[in-house]
């Protein structure tokens, strides 16, 4: 089996692909079943029904498919989301932004809360969130209906779809057709924030694999920090909170237009494990009196 892998590394490293020895063990535990710890000291042949998927994985890998499409697995707050083409891969540096507004929540909120996630993609956020916040009822927003048959399904899986609604549509619009408007008590978004021109240089896991639609925010990459910024102060209660996600470099342009936008205090953000600014908190002020 060592020989095996070797060679499925050799293939993938001559491909590009950054973590080639990883990969293949990732592939050979999906083809075999198992998990990747499983490989170690595993001494039989590989069957070769088992060797005919592992060969096709890999030529898919080659071609440099990201492994969560090929697994249809990925990790993110320790559940394992369903994945697939129609929708982004879940990022590790999107935890810090559950993180941040469960803290927000924690600190500020009490009783039953209602949260909104736009742009749920494969329901990440949605579903982290309704997961932490047992009484809390939450609302997920796509454009994309393959995407929001990925997150119904992946909520089903973690058994908040009872709690939590999918609603497809332009993004804040379905909440205020929902009758949401000042009800939220945090809305949430990581929305495509790559600017269109840089969008050609990107890996090729990204650029030719993920949808378009999740990645693409316009000249600038904040068209729709913008949007949420415009629309959000509508929807929150009074002290409800509005956190988004940035790209690199991108977290003062997107202070200084949510400080611009009417209602919105903001608040210090919160950097990622990398150190990076990720994520701009806002909040709507409690009522006086
Ligand atoms: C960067 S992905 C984030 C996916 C998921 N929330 C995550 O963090 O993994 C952005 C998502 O926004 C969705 N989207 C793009 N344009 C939209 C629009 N006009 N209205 C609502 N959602 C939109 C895409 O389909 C995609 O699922």
């Amino acid at each position: 089996m060592d020989t095996l892998l070797q060679g499925a590394a050799e293939r993938l490293r001559a491909a590009g692909v950054p973590t080639p020895r990883l990969d293949a063990e990732c592939l050979l535990a999906a083809a075999l079943g198992c998990n990747r710890a499983a490989l170690y000291g595993r001494r039989e042949v590989v069957p070769a029904e088992a060797a005919s998927r592992f060969a096709a994985l890999l030529g898919r890998r080659a071609a440099r498919e990201p492994i969560a499409y090929l697994t249809g697995i990925r990790e993110f707050w320790s559940l394992p989301l369903k994945v697939t083409p129609a929708v982004l891969v879940p990022r590790p540096e999107t935890e810090t932004l559950v993180e941040a507004v469960l803290d927000c929540l924690r600190a500020s909120a009490s009783g039953p809360l209602t949260v909104a996630d736009v742009g749920t993609g494969s329901g990440a956020i949605a579903i982290a969130l309704a997961v932490e916040l047992r009484e809390a009822r939450g609302f997920a927003v796509d454009v994309s209906p393959g995407a929001l048959a990925v997150a119904a399904e992946n909520a089903r899986r973690f058994r908040v779809d009872r709690r939590v609604t999918f609603l497809q549509g332009d993004w804040t619009a379905p909440l205020f057709a929902a009758g949401l408007a000042g009800q939220l008590d945090a809305l949430v978004a990581n929305p495509p924030y790559i600017p269109t021109a840089e969008l050609a240089a990107l890996d090729p896991e990204i650029v030719r694999f993920e949808p378009r639609l999740a990645l693409d925010g316009g000249p600038d990459g904040l068209a729709f920090h913008r949007e949420l910024a415009a629309t959000a102060p509508r929807l929150l209660r009074p002290g409800g909170w509005l956190a988004l996600e940035v790209g690199a470099g991108q977290a003062e342009a997107v202070r200084a237009l949510l400080a611009a936008a009417p209602g919105l205090a903001v608040h210090p953000g919160v950097r990622d494990l990398a150190h990076r600014d990720r994520v701009c908190l806002v909040r709507r002020p409690e009522a006086a009196g």
